[in-house]
């Protein structure tokens, strides 16, 4: 039997993949695990798949039709540089391997690198939902050849969530672009939840209600220009009573946010590339921050506020609430879009931005309806410099701004962090300053290091004589 398909590495992730691929209509799917007793368990639990299971990697090869295409589900870094070498080993020149693993993109092209040296193709796809959506439908954000995309295209097409008629997944760019495109999702998926967690700290806070009564607010705001899963699921998770002490869940949860690393390596690239996604940043920074009880212990008697956040009227605050999260996430994304405009640039991708937020409108963590406004905003003009400066943004930043200042000096005011909050509000505030202080910053940098600047009236690059008589000289420029 053949199959024109194969999945290797079992565990959760693959196995619904598996599962996923092998319950649409053509497909027939080779499943292969390193320990076999995952093989022989699949398999017995869903006969109606029809799996061809096979015990060695020869085997998973034999019983691929050509090209052969295989998707790697293992963990990122040496378990995935090992399952390409034993598939590289048994594949031949044409066929296809599949990494749909969370690669650091770099990764991702130096491999794609070492195995086109073979004349196999091979793929960083991005694989987006989490266990759910693997099973019934993930977005995909695959890289690679043009040449693979051929073969690979229908099969993705096949398996991808649905948004409004059109299936979440596009040959987002060469090499690495895939994996590259997952990481900013997954740096906007940070930036989006710690903007939830401060909305619910504010307002708890504030107005003393109680988790469930707040999932009823978060339930409310998912039937607006908020709607999307991560609000969905919170009201989900604010509304669980722990069984044990009859508390609310939230309460009982230690208070210290883990991470496998896709923000930090969202905030490392961006350093790199010189983009300012400082709400990203800020949001992977507060799970550093909680993740320290050691500092945290030592630090809890320190000067607070004088005064504690007292709200009059509730609902307006809560509104308040709304519109600077609804603010600050449109610079998240924005901040976002933009790193991948200059990943792009810098690795020599095309990627379509209004078809990257296409395939995030369903699938994956961050699916929003908001998504669409983004895919409009690129179709109207594709090179948009600054996503958050298309008209539906400005309209809806207008509408908050006021709000969100409010909320985020009222959180300095009354002591309570707000550090994706306020950092958005300042990058906002920074695109539009007329004048930035970054020109005494060069004067300083000039001072102390002759590091030059150049003026606002003519051509050239200055320096000037600080420690001499300070007239001021043509220089060369050092940056
Ligand atoms: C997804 C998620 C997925 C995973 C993250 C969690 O798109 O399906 O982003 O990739 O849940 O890796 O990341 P942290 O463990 O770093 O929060």
């Amino acid at each position: 039997q053949s199959a024109n398909i194969g999945v290797v590495g079992l565990a959760v992730m693959g196995s619904n993949l598996a599962r996923n691929l092998a319950s649409r209509e053509g497909n027939t799917v080779a499943v292969f695990n390193r320990s076999r007793s995952k093989t022989d368990e699949l398999v017995a639990d869903h006969p109606e798949a029809g799996f061809v299971p096979a015990f060695s990697y020869e085997e998973f090869a034999a019983t691929l039709a050509k090209p052969r295409t295989a998707i790697i589900m293992v963990k990122a870094g040496g378990p995935t540089d090992a399952v390409i070498d034993s598939l590289v080993e048994v594949f031949e020149a044409g066929d296809i391997i599949v990494d749909g693993g969370n690669a650091l993109f770099t990764d991702t092209i130096r491999r794609e690198k070492a195995v086109r040296e073979t004349g196999i193709n091979f793929v960083g796809a991005g694989i987006s939902g989490g266990e759910e959506g693997a099973l019934l439908g993930p977005s995909i954000m695959p890289g690679g050849s043009d040449e693979s995309w051929v073969t690979l295209g229908p099969i993705l097409k096949s398996i991808a969530a649905v948004a409004e008629g059109e299936p979440c997944v596009t040959h987002v760019g060469h090499d690495g672009a895939g994996h590259f495109v997952k990481m900013v999702h997954n740096g906007i998926e940070y930036a989006d939840m710690q903007l939830i967690a401060e909305a619910y700290d504010l307002i708890r806070r504030g107005t003393g209600k109680t988790p469930a009564e707040i999932a009823d607010v978060f339930a409310e705001w998912n039937t607006g220009e908020l709607e999307s899963y991560l609000i969905e699921i919170t009201a989900e998770v604010l509304r669980q009573i722990d069984a044990e002490t009859g508390k609310p869940l939230v309460d009982v949860i230690l208070d210290q946010a883990g991470a496998k690393g896709t923000g930090a390596w969202t905030v490392q690239t961006a350093l790199s590339l010189g983009v300012p996604v400082s709400g990203i940043a800020e949001a992977t920074f507060a799970r550093s921050l909680s993740s320290h009880p050691e500092q945290r212990a030592v630090s809890r008697d320190l000067p607070g506020a004088e005064e504690e956040l007292t709200v009059d009227d509730v609902d307006a605050f809560i509104e308040d609430v709304r519109l600077a999260l609804y603010a600050s996430k449109i610079v998240a994304y924005s901040q976002g879009f933009d790193e991948i405009r200059a990943g792009a640039a810098e690795y020599d991708w095309t990627i379509d931005l209004g078809a990257v937020s296409k395939i995030w409108r369903a699938g994956c963590i961050i699916r929003a309806q908001f998504l669409n406004r983004i895919a409009d905003a690129y179709d109207a003009e594709p090179g948009l410099p600054v996503l958050l400066t298309a008209p539906y943004f400005v309209e809806a930043l207008g509408r908050a701004q006021g709000a969100w200042r409010r909320i985020v000096s009222t959180a300095a005011g009354a002591g309570i962090p707000a550090p994706a909050f306020s950092s958005s509000l300042s990058y906002y505030d920074g695109l539009r300053a007329e004048r930035l202080p970054a020109a005494l910053v060069q004067g300083q940098r000039d001072f102390f290091g002759a590091h030059t600047y150049k003026r606002i009236d003519k051509e050239g690059t200055f320096h000037t004589l600080w420690s001499g008589d300070r007239t001021e000289i043509e220089a060369e420029d050092t940056h």
